[in-house]
């Protein structure tokens, strides 16, 4: 974790992987519990944050985050389309993670000067990718795409990309994603359990990352 994260850094998409063994994926329905819940993530190790777009405040708690919190580092998820990229950056996301990818959404994303780990599934899309200069992708969705043994064959022919698994991973297989020369990270939803945010529970989720932060990895 000795990324500098000062707002005037841009950073990479490598460094947004790197920063600790678990991107958190949020969906958050109330901007009340936006700086909580970033503050409590933040307390227990975990600095990068992706904050999907799957709920109309999500843009609201995005900003929030920004703004309130500066020791977290808040990226946009489930970024689709240009618009998405340009709404997420006007709103203060340092980086941005989609569950595809489109030579428009790359091109929305350099131009607003955010760093894209955009998802993967197959050899052709991770082509597309690297045509367009990106070789930190997310492996979407990872457990029903293939799994470990998926990243285990994608390292021959693509032995340049490093892996961001993310769907279906869980504290129990993490680990096994973790210890991958070619994964620098992984994502899940298991950090910021749905109960635990209803119930303003922040003290488990200090936990839960404290846990993820524990995770040993070999890659990135
Ligand atoms: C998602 O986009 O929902 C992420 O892949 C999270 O998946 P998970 O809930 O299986 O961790």
């Amino acid at each position: 974790m000795d990324v500098n994260l000062n707002i005037s850094v841009q950073l990479s998409a490598l460094q947004v992987m790197r920063d600790a063994p678990v991107i958190p994926v949020i969906v958050l329905n109330d901007v009340g519990q936006a700086v909580r819940l970033a503050r409590a993530l933040v307390a227990g190790g975990i600095r990068m944050l992706e904050v999907t777009l799957r709920t109309p405040q999500a843009l609201a708690c995005i900003e929030a985050i920004a703004r309130d919190v500066p020791e977290a580092v808040v990226g946009a998820g489930t970024v689709r389309s240009a618009a998405d990229a340009q709404a997420c950056a006007m709103a203060g996301a340092r980086f941005a993670v989609s569950p595809g990818y489109t030579h428009a959404v790359g091109q929305a994303c350099r131009d607003a000067g955010l760093p894209l780990l955009p998802g993967v599934a197959t050899g052709s899309e991770i082509m597309m990718a690297q045509q367009d200069g990106l070789s930190a992708l997310k492996f979407f969705p990872a457990l029903q795409a293939g799994g470990p043994a998926m990243l285990k064959a994608w390292s021959g022919p693509f032995g340049d990309v490093r892996f961001c698994p993310t769907g279906g991973v869980s504290i129990a297989n993490a680990a096994e994603f973790l210890a991958l020369p070619n994964v620098a990270c992984v994502g899940g939803s298991w950090l910021t359990p749905a109960d635990a945010l209803a119930r303003g529970d922040w003290a488990q989720i200090t936990t839960l990352a404290q846990q993820a932060c524990q995770l040993a990895r070999r890659g990135g």
